[in-house]
């Protein structure tokens, strides 16, 4: 079975196909222009999607050395995103569809997120834990069998993707700063300042009160642009280690009250070093298989969105042509 998938929910163009045991390609045009502005503007995504859409989708047939003949279904993500956004590659899925006549499956950005840990040849077994966590989402998924999720939890405010782009902001870095933390984090001490970490019932996550300690510990100091300066490295180590550390607990909280064996890592911020390691060690105590996407499917990709439709299909759950795009989950 050959999909072929199409991204476009937020900031990056993505086109893959999967031939149902293997990734043949899986490109992705990132959009830079965000940079200067701080943060993703809808408006400027919708038009860099429009512009790359049609390249895009090409090089991932070519390099899948295939032609649109040869695909069995088009997987577009519908939904959560930027309006905007996601209707440039709905809107080109389903144009393709109705001139192809190949069937069109809407895939769940989310969904997506997870199932990308069913890359590889040995694939998660149900039920599992899923902790999706990226710029929009920050969410603790109990997975009782394909397309069967009870959302256990997620935050109430930011989301730790956004957590880490807002705060990276006030250090004076480029976004997305989340990988850049990570790096910096790295070379820190994450101990050498103590930032809030919010403790709420259940499996509720909050980030906002982080984001206002930080800026004002930066207010204390007269000079706070050299003192970033001065501490970048514990500075990002000690707010990856805020922002992470109730990921964790909360994931050991759920293994123990589901008495589940198996978790997932989900989402851009699974990219994180600290996130790994410290989920790594709770793995290893607890005797829990733990599934890591490889970094190129962490962040937002169209493999993830192929694979999911391909799951998708082989149980006919297939949409038409009426697949109607959702910005919110909720
Ligand atoms: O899943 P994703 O690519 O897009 C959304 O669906 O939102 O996630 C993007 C988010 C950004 O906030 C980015 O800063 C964060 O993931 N991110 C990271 C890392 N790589 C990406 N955050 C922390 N550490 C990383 N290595
Ligand atoms: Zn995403």
């Amino acid at each position: 079975m050959k999909v072929l998938g199409i991204e476009s929910s937020c900031d990056e163009t993505s086109a893959s196909v999967w031939n149902g045991t293997s990734i043949l390609s899986n490109v992705i045009a990132s959009q830079a222009i965000h940079e200067q502005f701080g943060g993703v503007v809808p408006e400027l995504a919708s038009r860099a999607h429009q512009q790359k859409i049609w390249s895009t989708v090409e090089q991932a047939l070519l390099e899948a050395k295939l032609s649109v003949q040869h695909i069995d279904y088009i997987a577009v993500t519908n939904g959560p995103g930027l309006m905007g956004a996601l209707l440039v590659g709905l809107s080109f899925a389903k144009g393709l569809a109705l001139q192809t006549g190949i069937p069109i499956i809407g895939v769940n950005h989310m969904d997506a997120h997870i199932y990308a840990n069913f890359v590889g040849e040995k694939k998660p077994t149900f039920p599992f834990l899923a902790l999706t966590v990226s710029g929009g989402h920050t969410q603790i998924v109990l997975v009782k069998n394909f397309f069967e999720h009870e959302l256990l939890g997620q935050t109430r405010d930011d989301a730790a993707g956004e957590a880490f782009d807002k705060i990276g902001k006030m250090l004076g870095l480029t976004y997305p700063a989340g990988p850049q933390i990570d790096k910096l984090a790295k070379l820190g001490n994450k101990k050498a300042f103590k930032f809030p970490q919010a403790n709420l019932e259940g499996y509720e996550f909050s980030y906002s009160g982080l984001k206002t300690s930080v800026l004002y510990r930066l207010k204390q100091e007269v000079e706070p642009e050299a003192f970033v300066a001065q501490h970048l490295s514990d500075l990002c180590a000690s707010i990856s280690d805020a922002i992470t550390e109730p990921m964790v607990k909360k994931i050991k909280k759920a293994v123990l009250e589901f008495e589940v064996k198996t978790v997932v890592l989900a989402g851009g911020v699974s990219a994180n070093g600290m996130l790994r390691s410290k989920m790594k060690t709770l793995a290893d105590n607890h005797k829990l298989n733990l599934f890591v996407p490889d970094i190129a499917y962490c962040t937002d990709n169209a493999a993830m969105i192929a694979i999911t439709g391909a799951l998708k299909a082989e149980r006919g759950m297939i949409d038409t042509l009426g697949l109607k795009p959702f910005a919110s989950s909720t």
